[in-house]
């Protein structure tokens, strides 16, 4: 069977928490993991499968992704799935991203959503933040479960 070269574009700048999940799947799947600023739009020709992911800011994806998908030119049988963490699970948060990768004709196989750990603004002042210790090995396993769901499609 020919090597399926899977790439993890990866933006993580609260606490990590998005690049425990993207570890997690990348060591599933083999992946290369680069943060958006690392990737040229030539780059991408050179994969089967690429994964988008991040926290959530102010309901959607990090910027950077965004600013990446806007460069790449249209696609052609290239698949994607996308993946973060956030506050509160919501897969509708994924919508604009989902959306900037649908109008460059990618495939979306699947995506994957779980809690990460917030203290930011005034959430510090609440307990010292919400979702301590999240991802944790249980988010981290079911990442696990998604990348080998991801697997078996190929
Ligand atoms: C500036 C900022 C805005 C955020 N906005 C949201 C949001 O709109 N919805 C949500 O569920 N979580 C939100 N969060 C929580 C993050 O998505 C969550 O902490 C995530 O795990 C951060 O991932 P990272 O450590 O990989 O950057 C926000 C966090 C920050 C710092």
């Amino acid at each position: 069977m020919r090597k399926i070269n899977v790439l993890i574009i990866c933006q993580s700048i609260h606490h990590g928490n998005t690049m425990k999940v993207a570890k997690v799947i990348a060591g599933q799947l083999n992946a290369d993991i680069k943060k958006p600023s690392e990737v040229k739009p030539a780059d991408i020709n050179k994969y089967d499968v690429i994964g988008f992911g991040s926290g959530i800011y102010n309901g959607k994806h990090h910027i950077s992704q965004f600013k990446l998908v806007e460069n790449l030119e249209v696609q052609k049988n290239k698949k994607a799935f996308i993946f973060s963490t956030a506050s509160i699970c919501y897969k509708k948060m994924h919508e604009p991203l989902r959306q900037e990768l649908i109008s460059k004709r990618f495939d979306i196989i699947d995506e994957f959503i779980c809690k990460g750990f917030i203290n930011y603004s005034f959430i510090k002042y609440f307990f010292g933040g919400l979702n301590k210790k999240r991802p944790n090995e249980k988010d981290l396993s079911k990442a696990k479960d998604f990348a080998l769901k991801i697997k078996d499609s190929f």
